[in-house]
């Protein structure tokens, strides 16, 4: 099977430009990549984009910073960027130490231009839109992808649409969204209703996908897990055992997986090494991780889907044949959170000067929790993904957080309000 770590290097087919193909995960079909515009194969699969090079470290270096630092396990030497990626690897010493690991970071993804890591699909994706000659970009989002895309559709000149689970949407991306000039379609449905109605969309050639469908996107999110690489091994001479992230439409689960596994291929990285991939999802939206737990090939679609953290508000991840096996594979596991707890990890990361959303604290309240159950050693090196800003969603932090109160306007008043007086 391709997806395996251990998978052969694949022969260029005939289909490939400059090295570059699209191919079938399951059947293996090839395509040419910038010929047509295609999101699956032939027979429905998933498409994953291939190459002939594939990359190593060396060809990482004195290539600047950020996504296009790596633009050797890339499609494009550049694109309509921002710039993004770069993100920092924080520590949080209270954290690892109240989990009871050997070491913890927390990639922080919400540091991007539009404030999550789908920047860095974007400034690809955006990109091979343009080399498509495509009009007008759409998306269907629980609220990131479309800031995201927004922003680059801005940048790189053209229309945007994105439709949007009618009061379902954190308020700070409606905001992105609707001042980049996206045109906005609130519908009365949930994510995976949006994403279906933009699917026939782009079927029907009336608009350009950049869901993380579009094997294009998940190249630009590699670069999380060759970032995580690099700095830790810089750090601490060694890679991390396992990196923590949340899952919605499991898209970075496969990214990061596909980053390793091109490494592995290309002789950069043992397969003992690559870091296991541990997804989080919220307990009222949790297919994947109900997959994992039974050990299904893939996902049952879960047609009612709730949870404060909106962003993972998803029943049907479209790219769990991706991200199965990467989990699988890299012996990694999957777990549910509740709500509440991840409002605790929220504020936990908060107390750290790390402020996210709610999605992105699924990642660290997965790691209390499989600590909790010993699924995850005290000697393990740990990285969690947060990937979106605290102010992606002013609501629940303002819930989360503590209350502003009202005092006059005079220092006597503000001394006696504080007990000083
Ligand atoms: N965290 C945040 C903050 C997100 O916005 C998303 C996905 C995820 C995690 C899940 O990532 O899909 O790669 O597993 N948000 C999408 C959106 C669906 O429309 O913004 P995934």
């Amino acid at each position: 099977m391709s997806l395996e770590l251990s998978a052969a290097t694949p022969d260029i087919p005939p289909e490939a430009t400059d090295g570059v193909w699209l191919a079938d995960i399951k059947t293996g079909e090839t395509y040419a990549p910038f010929e047509e515009i295609r999101y699956t194969s032939d027979e429905d699969n998933l498409l994953e984009v291939r190459y002939a090079d594939l990359p190593t470290f060396e060809d990482f270096q004195g290539q600047g910073r950020g996504v296009w630092r790596y633009h050797a396990a890339l499609p494009f030497e550049t694109g309509v960027t921002l710039p993004e990626g770069d993100t920092p690897l924080h520590r949080a010493p209270s954290i690892r130490d109240a989990a009871g690991v050997r070491s913890l970071r927390i990639k922080h993804e919400g540091m991007n231009p539009t404030g999550s890591f789908k920047d860095r699909g974007m400034t690809v994706g955006v990109r091979v839109a343009k080399e498509l000659g495509v009009g007008r970009l759409a998306c269907a989002s629980t609220g990131n992808t479309s800031a995201a895309l927004a922003a680059y559709g801005a940048r790189g000149g053209m229309q945007t649409l994105v439709l949007l689970p009618a009061g379902k949407v954190a308020a700070g991306k409606i905001a992105q969204a609707a001042l980049h000039d996206a045109r906005i379609l609130e519908v009365d449905g949930n994510f995976d209703d949006c994403l279906d109605i933009v699917q026939d969309l782009a079927r029907r050639g009336e608009v350009y996908l950049l869901n993380s469908l579009n094997p294009f996107r998940l190249e630009g999110q590699k670069t999380i897990g060759l970032e995580i690489l690099e700095r830790f091994y810089e750090e601490y001479g060694r890679f991390p055992d396992r990196i923590i992230l949340p899952v919605g439409n499991a898209g970075n689960t496969s990214a990061l997986y596909k980053a390793f596994r091109e490494l592995v291929q290309s002789g950069a990285l043992r397969p003992d090494e690559v870091p296991k991939l541990t997804g989080v999802q919220a307990a009222g939206a949790a297919p994947m991780v109900e997959a994992v737990e039974h050990g299904w090939s893939g996902i049952e679609r879960w047609d009612d889907v709730e949870t404060r953290a909106t962003a993972i508000r998803i029943g049907n991840p479209v790219n769990a044949p991706k991200a199965l096996p990467g989990i699988r594979e890299t012996g990694g596991t999957a777990i549910a959170v509740t709500d509440d707890e991840i409002t605790v990890a929220q504020r936990d990361l908060a107390r750290e000067g790390i402020g996210v959303e709610p999605a992105s604290a699924a990642s660290v309240a997965g790691l209390k929790k499989l600590r909790g159950r010993s699924r995850i050693d005290s000697d393990e090196d740990i990285v969690c993904l947060t990937t979106g800003h605290l102010l992606k969603d002013p609501d629940e932090a303002f819930k989360a957080g503590g209350n502003p109160e009202s005092v006059g306007g005079d220092t006597d008043a503000v001394l006696e309000h504080i007990g000083a007086k």
